[in-house]
């Protein structure tokens, strides 16, 4: 045996590590496969290959250091070609595209920021991880913020508009953008509900300052979790990206020294993997393909409904835009809503309620009681502490009567891609026997 301490020379104590197997084999790969689903006999093929197959080796599922192309940037790439932006970056979810972005945006402490009294709760709840007070206001009959009364609610602590288009159909983005433009105050774009949409011809994610998208699974474009940030504003991204990686920033160089003052702060982790990445990519290509499906369905089953003069269409700020994941009627008072919707049911028509007073729900203001009554988590009682009480905004149930009268009288019909003509035509049928019965 070799003396531990003789010294050969020319020769290395450990001339050669390697190569090991990867850390991820045919069994990662087959609960993945698992979870699909195939014509008979095929998965039983692909789990004999993965058995059978010694030389599986898994991928790198951390998009840095990867010494493979990064799905997850091929994903940002791909998203901002399809809405039409310069920089894109991926994050784990829109919860974490929202913080992010009003973290870019420099939000805080004392800051406001509108979102409109129908949206998922996300979009409020982020202003306050981000410190700064959420400012509720109403929804007009395009079920979006409503500009006149966003600028009823600007004040001189007002840092952000956020837009939302809610169930698949653009916010008025002209009106919008204009108040934005007068008023010297960014507009974040929330498109979780939206993706793929668009406003006069410009996909939606890119009107606005920044843009914030979902991929979960219940979104137009999918990818179990995750989302994306979109900007054409270069030191917006840089920062968006430094929140999203606990400022370990992966810039040009990713130990360097602050570039410039505010590239560096202690951020938090919303990084996507590889998996979600692929998914999101493969989706990302396909949107154009989905979008044309739904929009294909909603336009049957839309022109099989009888007019009525006394039932409304959601009123769509561009129709062409309109992702056309459902269709929203307004009936004349809630009760014969409420009705409306128990015999469509009866009908079989997939139609919902979208505000029950008696019904919590995450998207209406009135169940944030987390926000009317000013919960915090920590002590320190932010972001309410940040303000004296008088500049607080004056939360109460019942101050967007507007939204819930409009809520209210909705009905939301589901549109799903794979509905063939006949189904259009049954689901229109059904409407109609229950609003010539209901609403003559
Ligand atoms: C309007 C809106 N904003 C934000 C979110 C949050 O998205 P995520 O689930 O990706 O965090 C959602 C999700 O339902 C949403 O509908």
């Amino acid at each position: 045996m070799k003396n531990e301490a003789t010294v050969i020379e020319g020769t290395k104590a450990v001339p050669k590590l390697g190569p090991f197997p990867t850390k991820l084999r045919g069994e990662e790969l087959w609960e993945i496969v698992d979870m699909w689903e195939f014509s008979p006999g095929n998965k039983e093929k692909i789990k004999a290959i993965l058995e059978a197959d010694a030389n599986i080796q898994g991928p790198h599922l951390f998009r840095y250091y990867n010494p493979k192309p990064s799905r997850v940037a091929a994903a940002e790439q791909a998203m901002a070609e399809l809405v039409g932006v310069k920089h894109c970056l991926a994050v784990n979810s829109c919860t974490s595209a929202l913080v992010a972005a009003f973290r870019a945006l420099g939000i805080g402490a004392g800051d406001e920021v509108i979102v409109p009294a129908y949206t998922f709760f996300a979009t409020a709840a982020t202003v306050v991880a981000a410190n700064a007070v959420p400012v509720i206001v109403e929804v007009d009959d395009s079920l979006n913020l409503d500009p006149e009364a966003a600028e009823r609610a600007i004040t001189p602590r007002t840092k952000a508009i956020a837009a939302v288009h809610m169930r698949g159909a653009p916010a008025q983005m002209d009106a919008l953008l204009d108040l934005a433009k007068r008023k010297g105050v960014p507009l974040v774009e929330d498109v979780a509900q939206a993706g793929g949409g668009s406003f006069q011809g410009r996909r939606l994610g890119s009107l606005g300052t920044i843009g914030c998208f979902s991929f979960d699974f219940y979104k137009v474009i999918v990818s179990g979790e995750g989302g994306f940030v979109t900007t054409d504003d270069e030191w917006l991204y840089t920062r968006a990206q430094s929140w999203h990686d606990t400022a370990a920033c992966w810039r040009p160089d990713r130990f360097a020294r602050e570039r410039r003052e505010g590239e560096l702060f202690a951020g938090e982790n919303y990084r996507m993997s590889e998996l979600e990445g692929a998914v999101a990519l493969a989706q990302i290509r396909k949107t154009d393909a989905i979008l044309a499906g739904y929009r294909r369905a909603k336009k049957l089953v839309k022109e099989g409904i009888a007019r009525s003069p006394r039932v409304h269409f959601r009123r769509l700020t561009d129709e062409q835009g309109d992702t056309a994941i459902c269709l929203i009627l307004f009936l004349p008072d809630a009760d014969v809503t409420r009705r409306a919707i128990e015999a469509m049911h009866a009908e079989g028509v997939p139609a919902g309620g979208v505000y029950d007073s008696k019904v919590r729900d995450w998207h209406i203001y009135t169940y944030w009681e987390h926000i009317l009554d000013q919960k915090s988590v920590a002590k320190d009682c932010l972001p309410w502490s940040a303000l004296p009480a008088s500049d607080l905004p004056r939360y109460s149930r019942d101050m967007c009567p507007r939204t819930l009268d409009l809520l209210g009288r909705s009905i939301h019909i589901e549109i799903n891609p794979g509905y063939s003509a006949d189904d259009c035509s049954a689901i229109a049928l059904g409407i109609n026997r229950v609003i010539h019965r209901l609403v003559p």
